[in-house]
């Protein structure tokens, strides 16, 4: 093993998503079989979620990972993100039953800032940051403006989810396989606004919206239901989805940093203009990704009612934007 090892925190270690994303990291999913690792996990400094951390780290022990070469319980972003070279920041509080994501804002709003500061000062100068806490992307954007000294394109939020779900509805309307499907984008902000988007998206080459050509099922079943599948797992589950949020997180590190091979994946990055989309707006592109940096695919053709989704949920993060201008 000659690689030099990378350090990765991760924040809520102790939490469902945590626990379905530690053990995955460790293993060398995330950033290649070859690749060692040193854990370094915060929690909040409260007794009961730092012994749960510590039992975390006991099983992670456990496993004796070849990959896994240190590992480091912390109660202080300062001290978690020292030098780290990636960062999930997943810690924040979930939502429950009939919360929409935005209500979160208002108490995890104060935790990006706390990280985003804490990231500028002591993390490495190519950090690379996911957010999955929600609201994702208005957490990301707060934490990048928290961050002058950082490169602002290193901060991200997590979409993959709703890019997974859009695939698995795909494959399963089409009766094709999950892995033929290319091309396919969500745009937007990882709420029920997001816009999944096949019009582009091909299997074996041929036309996945050809293949449906129902508009009315993308319209009211497809787009609603990838939008709402957060909430039918909270309803289903009573906690909100956890191991496929940890799936999500896995791949869009994976791709971020290893790369996709020519394969779209959508990233919500900071925009530079793209699409018309304000700079700086947290929002879901479609991106390639080579030698560690994402490019965002350029020069598609935006119909009628594409636009109309992303007006939507653009006004919907413009919003968000606004609602915690008072924290920027
Ligand atoms: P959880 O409550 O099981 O775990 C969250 C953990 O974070 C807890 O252990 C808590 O102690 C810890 N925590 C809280 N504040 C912290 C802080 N300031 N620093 C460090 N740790 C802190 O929740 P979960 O199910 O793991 O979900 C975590 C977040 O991920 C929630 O906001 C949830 O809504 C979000 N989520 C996002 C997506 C997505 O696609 N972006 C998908 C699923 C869940
Ligand atoms: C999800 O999409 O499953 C997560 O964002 C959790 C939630 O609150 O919906």
């Amino acid at each position: 093993m000659s690689k030099k090892p990378v350090r990765v925190a991760v924040t809520g270690a102790a939490g469902q998503i945590g626990y379905a994303l530690l053990f995955r990291i460790a293993s060398g999913e995330m950033l290649g079989k070859d690749q060692p690792v040193i854990l370094q996990l915060l929690e909040v400094p409260a007794e009961g979620p730092q012994k749960a951390l510590k039992g975390v780290m006991m099983e992670l022990e456990d496993c004796a990972f070849p990959l896994l070469v240190g590992m480091e319980a912390h109660g202080d972003p300062m001290t978690a993100f020292k030098d780290a070279d990636y960062a999930l920041l997943v810690g924040s509080r979930p939502r429950g039953p009939g919360m929409e994501r935005a209500e979160l804002l208002a108490i995890n709003g104060a935790i990006f800032t706390a990280q985003g500061k804490a990231l500028n000062a002591v993390a490495s100068r190519d950090v690379k940051v996911l957010v999955v806490g929600n609201p994702a992307n208005t957490n990301a954007y707060i934490a990048m403006k928290a961050a002058p000294d950082l490169k602002p394109g290193n901060f991200t939020a997590m979409l993959r989810l709703d890019h997974n779900r859009a695939a698995s509805q795909i494959a399963a309307k089409t009766g094709k396989a999950v892995a033929d499907i290319e091309k396919l984008c969500v745009w937007g902000n990882h709420s029920p606004t997001m816009y999944a988007d096949y019009r582009f998206a091909t299997i074996k080459g041929e036309s996945v919206k050809a293949m449906i050509n129902d508009q009315e099922w993308n319209a009211n079943v497809f787009l609603p239901t990838v939008g709402k599948r957060g909430a039918a797992i909270i309803e289903a589950r009573g906690l909100s989805s956890a191991a496929s949020a940890a799936n999500a997180a896995i791949d869009h590190m994976r791709d971020w940093a290893l790369g996709t091979n020519g394969k779209w994946v959508t990233m919500g990055i900071p925009s530079q203009g793209w699409y018309g989309i304000p700079k700086d707006v947290m929002f879901g592109f479609p991106v390639t990704c080579e030698n560690g940096e994402y490019k965002v695919v350029e020069g598609l053709e935006i119909d009628a009612f594409s636009q109309a989704c992303i007006d939507k949920t653009l006004k919907e993060l413009t919003d968000e934007q606004a609602g915690v201008a008072h924290l920027i």
